[in-house]
This record gives C-alpha cells, sequence and structure tokens, in this order.
C-alpha cells in the first residue's frame, strides 16, 4: 500500500481561529496519506510553528531570492527559515489573475530548490484548449517551461475547466494524461525525484476513483479540503 498525497489548498479561505481549530483536531486524527496543508499566508509560520506534526505549504513564493529590500514579498528561502518544507507554484490562480508565466513560475521553482523547499508545479489548460486536439502539447510545453532543471519536485495537472467547477476529466482522459506526463518526466533529465498529482473539484464521490488511477500520486484539493470532515474521509482512503 502507497501512501497518497493529499494537498489541502485552502487558498484565500478560513480565520485565523478557524484554522487553528481545524489543525487542532487533525492533530487528533489517525490517517492512511500524507497531508501537506496550504493554508493563507498569514497563518503560515504560526500554524507551522504550533502544529509540528503537521506539514505545511505555501501557496506561492517570491520570484526573488534570499533576503533583502522586497516590500510585501517572500521568498523560497523565509519560507524555509519558518520551517516550510514545501511551496505550490504557478497555480492558474496566479497564471491568470497575475499573468504570471512559465518562465517565472520556473524561476520561483528554482528559488525553491536552492532553498531545499519543494516546488508544487501547476499546468493545466483552459476550456478552449481542451477543445482544441492539441492540449496535450499545450500541456508539454507549459510543463517543459515551468520545470527547472533538476530537482526533486511535485507536478500538479489542474485542469483550469475542472476548478471550481464540479466537473472532472472522464477516467480514460485521466489516465491517458497522467501516461504523457509521466512519460515526458521520466524521459526529460530535468527532475529526478517527482509526483505526479491531480486538482480539480475533487470531492468524496471522486477521489477514491483518481488516487486509484495508475501515475497518480496524490490530489490537490480546493473546495472540499475546508470541510473537516471530508478531507479526514479523504485522508482515510486507500
Ligand atoms: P477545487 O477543489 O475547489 O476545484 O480547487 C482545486 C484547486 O485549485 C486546488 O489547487
Amino acid at each position: 500500500f502507497m501512501k497518497k498525497l493529499i494537498i489541502a489548498n485552502w487558498k484565500m479561505h478560513m480565520s485565523l481561529d478557524d484554522a487553528f481549530e481545524f489543525c487542532t483536531k487533525l492533530t487528533e486524527q489517525q490517517y492512511n496519506n500524507q497531508l501537506i496543508i496550504a493554508p493563507p499566508i498569514p497563518y503560515l509560520a504560526y500554524l507551522s510553528d504550533k502544529f509540528k506534526s503537521l506539514e505545511f505549504c505555501g501557496q506561492n513564493v517570491s520570484q526573488f531570492a534570499g533576503q533583502g529590500s522586497c516590500t510585501g514579498e517572500y521568498s523560497s528561502l523565509l519560507l524555509k527559515l519558518s520551517k516550510i518544507n514545501y511551496s505550490i507554484v504557478g497555480h492558474s490562480e496566479r497564471r491568470n489573475l497575475f499573468q504570471e508565466s512559465s518562465e517565472l513560475i520556473r524561476q520561483k521553482a528554482e528559488n525553491c530548490l536552492k532553498a531545499q523547499v519543494t516546488p508544487i508545479i501547476c499546468i493545466g489548460e483552459d476550456l478552449a484548449t481542451r477543445k482544441n486536439n492539441n492540449y496535450k502539447n499545450f500541456l508539454l510545453k507549459q510543463l517543459e517551461e515551468s520545470l527547472p532543471e533538476v530537482g526533486s519536485l511535485i507536478v500538479a495537472y489542474e485542469p483550469i475547466w475542472a476548478i471550481g467547477t464540479g466537473i472532472i476529466p472522464r477516467k480514460e482522459e485521466l489516465i491517458e494524461i497522467f501516461e504523457v506526463l509521466n512519460y515526458y518526466l521520466k524521459q526529460s533529465q530535468v527532475a529526478n525525484n517527482i509526483s505526479l498529482v491531480y486538482g480539480g473539484s475533487v470531492n468524496l464521490d471522486n477521489i477514491e476513483k483518481i488516487l486509484n488511477l495508475q501515475n497518480i500520486d496524490g490530489v490537490m484539493v480546493g473546495k472540499s479540503s475546508l470541510d473537516y470532515q471530508m478531507l479526514v474521509q479523504m485522508l482515510s482512503y486507500k
């Protein structure tokens, strides 16, 4: 039995008190899978200090490395100094709302690796691209442009049309895409230790089916991860 990765992306939700209570309950629970929580950024260092048995994650990092005069930003080094070992980079909400390019995301991912923070690099096509038969080439290009030269990392495939919509790709489509991504990553010299996860409308009805597919090491969950009972159930699936 392989532990699966469940990444809870809380985005810009919850109060600090709610997050604290949620994490307190989580520490009282036994579960099978590996949990990484990406809480709102202002709570990150506090939660990671209070809950040493839980693993936390940034939702973004600066493209600027190290420390310096850079008001409002936080680097991968500052995450590491707060004992945070992971960060999401290039979520589609960053790509779309903040016009982040794949080149910029690669820079961020490289900075993460330099600080020994594992980047969770997101890729995913929009609906118009999906309808075009070429979408697999689009994905591979996005992946190639976003990946750092070498390093251990996580790639999250999150089709934009599946985020927050309740719609997920069909099983055969997921199998095919993850095979393509896995093949690409295996034969490229880019990274050595890579996990592949799926994100977009993961819920209690579909998680088991997704986790059972080949080449999928876990899921990244938005809305359903805000519900304590649902998250705990997801953590117990085999
Ligand atoms: P939902 O699970 O709410 O569709 O969000 C997915 C996502 O963006 C995770 O990063």
